[in-house]
């Protein structure tokens, strides 16, 4: 017989599947790195059992105890799932741009949901920064994961998802292109893959109204840069101890209108029902056209699943309202 011991049996090992339609004006293969055949649909669910692990080997997290964390929706569903293999509860504290699906999902696996507006400073008490912190502090017997600065964010992805796509390229990818956030998904893999081979050219997919380009381009991070937007999931007002700015060759950053339309053309283009990020990823791919050439091995990796959109980029008076669409 063959069976995973639990749920938390069936995280890593995702499929790599050529893009076609979408990437025909491009001069190499294309391979997309798709996690959500992870079983909390997203590549979260990683790190969020990293996270857990290494907490609980070195006593921070403890029996029985409460799992705090902000989160957009993905890493709390890993959380969610490995807490409930492993007898911990959970508080999620969410911003209140993030889908309601995202919301109601992670109610549905026994988490509580705190809800903070998007659009205050970080150092706000009311910031999901700022509450998840004094969540933390007051709540006992209690860990503050902390997926911006947690180590083992990045770590999961240089243990896994780095050396899966070096394995499923047969040592032949030549770039990597992902979404920022929280940095750990491109610090890992990217650490992993320029360990194999020094000419790996790492991509970083940001967002109108992120610091990270002009970070990493002049070293100035640029309050004037921040502003609200509407993409999901990558992007930061904040510099994440887990973006590893020295392994990263570029940025490049994708409109709100773009990312939504081209989550939509992945699903009708390439039949893949992906998130918002993924659509922000595949554009910047195109973006980058100038730097591929007909031998080159591009791995895209998408973070999460399209029905965690279908009231946003999957709706289409959502887009219409928006003026992302006619
Ligand atoms: C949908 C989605 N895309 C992209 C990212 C960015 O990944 P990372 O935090 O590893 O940089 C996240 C992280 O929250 C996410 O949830």
């Amino acid at each position: 017989m063959d069976y995973a011991e639990n749920i938390l049996g069936t995280i890593g090992n995702t499929p790599l599947v050529k893009m076609n339609k979408l990437v025909e004006d491009l001069p190499c293969l294309v391979l997309a790195k798709y996690e959500t055949f992870n079983p909390g649909n997203s590549v979260k669910d990683r790190m969020a059992l990293q996270m857990i692990e290494d907490a609980e080997a070195d006593g921070r997290l403890k029996p029985g105890g409460t799992i705090i964390e902000g989160t957009s929706g993905n890493t709390g569903m890993g959380l969610a799932l490995a807490a409930i293999v492993k007898g911990y509860k959970c508080i999620f504290v969410i911003s209140d741009k993030q889908s309601k699906e995202k919301m109601d999902i992670l109610r549905a696996v026994g988490a509580e949901v705190v809800v903070c507006p998007t659009d205050v400073e970080p150092t706000d008490p009311r910031s999901y920064y700022s509450v998840s912190k004094r969540l933390g502090e007051e709540t006992p017997n209690s860990w503050y994961v902390n997926q911006y600065d947690n180590p083992s964010n990045a770590k999961a992805h240089y243990q896994s998802t780095g050396p899966e796509i070096w394995k499923q390229t047969d040592g032949k990818v030549t770039h990597f292109v992902v979404g920022v956030g929280t940095g750990g998904t491109v610090s890992g893999v990217g650490k992993y893959l320029k360990e194999q081979n020094p000419n790996v050219k790492v991509w970083g997919i940001d967002t109108y109204g992120s610091v990270f380009k002009k970070y990493h381009e002049t070293g100035v991070f640029d309050e004037n840069e921040i502003y609200p937007y509407v993409t999901e999931g990558i992007g930061e007002d904040i510099l994440p101890e887990n973006v590893d700015f020295s392994i990263i060759d570029g940025f490049t950053k994708v409109t709100d209108k773009d990312a939504a339309v081209y989550t939509q053309k992945l699903a009708k283009d390439e039949g893949m029902f992906l998130g918002n990020s993924a659509g922000a990823a595949i554009k910047g791919v195109l973006q980058l056209k100038e730097h591929f050439k007909p031998d080159d091995v591009v791995v895209v990796l998408f973070h999460d699943h399209g029905s965690r959109y279908v009231g946003k980029m999957f709706n289409d008076d959502w887009m219409r309202e928006m003026g992302y669409i006619d």
